[in-house]
């Protein structure tokens, strides 16, 4: 509990200033509140008087929907900035989505301290998550977005004597996962710096690529996914772990960029040039989405 109150402490004083936490949770000084109450206490929504007040502004998301709405869907820009838009996002829209701002490594390493915080894996579940992938012994795997390599060491000793490629684009997030490898001994993992466009990968070259609490960062996601479908091996899986923006309780803990919903993230895998096939999505665990595709071809 005491961690728990320093590293919300430390993100609410401004130590990570991307942490995912909504402000309610991250300030701890009052309790969650829901944003858009549908009743108050003692009446149905049914009961209310009708409402004098004008209806409320439409989110930046669904303003910049609303911008291209009309224009066919091939004619549209890919990418919209809006000048007003979420703090936490980076004012940029895709498909009609804000995108969020990096979580940085931070100072003195936070960003790190708040991944590999001890109460993560009671409240996401990572042994239940890396059980879900189905991993075996000489895959070759790619975890965009490694961070630290919370998931890249589990799933490193998985699929030995098969390979990880821990990808991401902050040189610090990898050099304390190199410093680990390192210690631990473990030999099949390769950092690989990419860049917001690549990842870096060989075409056809994987069974598997993880992203965990990262795609909705990407601040070229098209370009991103373009590359990384092209580096996916026929029948490869391409699995998304998302906080579920669907799910209230969610909505609640975690900042509403650093969110997807399962229809957001199909829609945004659904140009034909990545050839991947939504196969299933497991709600296993407490609060996100695991949304798997499948790549084409043969
Ligand atoms: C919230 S952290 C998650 C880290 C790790 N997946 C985990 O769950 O512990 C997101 C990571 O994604 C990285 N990232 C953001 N955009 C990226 C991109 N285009 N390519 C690779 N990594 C990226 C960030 O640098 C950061 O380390």
């Amino acid at each position: 509990m005491l961690r728990l109150l320093l590293a919300l402490l430390l993100f609410a004083s401004g130590g990570c200033s991307d942490s995912p936490l909504s402000d309610a949770a991250d300030s701890q000084t009052a309790p969650a509140v829901d944003p858009a109450p549908t009743s108050t206490a003692g009446e149905t929504p049914a009961e209310r008087e009708p409402s004098t007040q004008p209806a409320p502004a439409a989110t930046p998301e669904a303003e910049a929907e609303a911008e291209v709405q009309g224009e066919p869907e091939a004619e549209r820009p890919r990418y919209i900035t809006r000048r007003i838009h979420d703090p936490n996002g980076i004012g940029k829209f895709y498909m009609g989505r804000e995108i969020a701002h990096v979580m940085g490594y931070g100072p003195g390493g936070a960003g790190v301290r708040w991944l590999e915080r001890p109460q993560r894996e009671e409240e996401e579940q990572l042994t239940k998550l890396v059980e879900a992938l189905k991993l075996k012994p000489g895959m070759a795997v790619a975890d965009i977005g490694a961070g630290s390599g919370v998931l890249t060491i589990p799933i490193a000793e998985k699929v030995d004597p098969g390979v990880v490629y821990a990808v991401d684009v902050q040189e610090e997030m990898l050099s304390v996962l190199g410093k680990k490898l390192e210690q631990l001994g473990i030999e099949n993992v390769k950092t690989v710096l990419g860049t917001v466009q690549s990842p870096k990968l060989e075409p056809a070259s994987l069974d598997l690529a993880l992203m965990v609490d990262v795609y909705h960062e990407f601040s070229f996601p098209y370009e991103m996914m373009l590359e990384l479908s092209q580096a996916m091996k026929p029948g490869g899986r391409v699995v998304f772990v998302e906080y579920r923006r669907e799910d209230p309780k969610v909505r609640r803990m975690i900042k509403l960029v650093h969110t997807m919903t399962e229809a957001q993230v199909k829609r945004e895998m659904s140009p034909p040039e990545f050839g991947l096939k939504w196969k299933e999505t497991l709600d296993v665990l407490p609060v996100q989405h695991i949304i798997v595709f499948e790549k084409t071809g043969s």
